[in-house]
């Protein structure tokens, strides 16, 4: 997709890290942006600094966990804009803990968002996108995770597995039927973002279960602060993806020294080893 100006962009989690960035580079660019965000203070903070910028922005609370609140999100798009462009399918959550011990609801909460906003953001957009007939694209937000699977992280890297699935999967359909949107999948490495603390967004039905010491888990905690601390800035993140859109590149891969990780693992399955470590956690 080459063409920017005039053009809107949806982003999801764009009230903080790296779909604020997305929102902020996409503005930038020249298109109108529709924020999506469950967290109403930041979202609406990032509204009025969008709008400060001269960027034609709307904010809209949404749940990407939920199929009819996304739907709303659509609703309120079309409204304020006539069509989507580029949709970024970015809110995620993280959490720890080994596999054995994680909750019934830990599971839920993280598919929730970061599996079922992407499906949920595809099922309602995609068919207006491709009904309008103009260039368009998808970013849905994996990461390293949904490449090479480390402890603690069960619900995290099988929901980011499951986006990288469900995004090769688009893009053969996309192909196959001649569409003119594309679609990429961002599999970032450590970002600098407040993720570490997403439990701020934990939604109250899905309550945490409290952590057993052998977890680890506030040690573990720190470790992925600092990890995160010192992560790429989002800005530049945020910048590689424009440019990957701009390319139409499936794959994202915004940190090179990982690459290894990736290679290691197909490595290994090809010679039917053990997963060796992924050189990141
Ligand atoms: N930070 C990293 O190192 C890193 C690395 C790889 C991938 N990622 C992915 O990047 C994406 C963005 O995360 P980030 O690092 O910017 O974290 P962040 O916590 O700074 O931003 C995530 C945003 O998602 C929002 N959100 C949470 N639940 C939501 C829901 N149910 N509906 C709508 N919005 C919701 C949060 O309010 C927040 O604004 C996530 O998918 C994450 O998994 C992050």
């Amino acid at each position: 997709m080459q063409d920017f100006k005039g053009r809107t962009a949806v982003v999801t989690g764009a009230a903080s890290g790296i779909g604020r960035a997305l929102a902020e580079r996409f503005g930038s660019a020249g298109m109108r942006v529709v924020l999506a965000d469950v967290e109403e203070a930041p979202l609406r903070e990032a509204e009025e600094s969008l709008l400060e910028r001269g960027v034609e922005t709307i904010a809209v609370r949404t749940d990407v966990r939920k199929l009819e609140s996304i739907e709303e999100l659509h609703a309120r798009a079309i409204e304020a804009f006539g069509k989507v462009h580029v949709l970024c399918n970015n809110a995620g959550v993280g959490s720890g803990g080994l596999t054995w011990q994680t909750a019934n609801t830990d599971w839920e909460w993280v598919l929730g968002v970061n599996l079922w906003g992407v499906i949920n953001g595809v099922r309602s957009f995609l068919p207006g996108m491709l009904e309008h007939g103009e260039e368009g694209h998808i970013v849905n937000t994996a990461s390293m995770a949904g490449m090479v699977a480390g402890p603690f992280m069960g619900p995290y890297n099988v929901s980011k597995f499951g986006v990288v699935a469900f995004s090769e999967t688009l893009f053969h359909e996309l192909k196959l039927t001649g569409a003119k949107i594309g679609v990429s999948v961002l599999c970032p490495g450590w970002v600098n973002t407040r993720i570490g603390d997403s439990s701020r967004n934990r939604p109250e039905e899905l309550p945490a279960a409290p952590l057993v010491p052998s977890e680890g888990g506030p040690q573990m905690q720190d470790v992925m602060r600092n990890l995160l601390a010192s992560g790429m800035p989002p800005a530049e993140l945020a910048e590689i993806v424009l440019r990957s859109v701009e390319e139409r590149r499936f794959y994202i891969l915004t940190h090179p020294d990982m690459k290894d990780a990736i290679r290691a693992r197909f490595d290994a399955i090809l010679e039917e080893r053990d997963p060796g470590s992924t050189g990141f956690m």
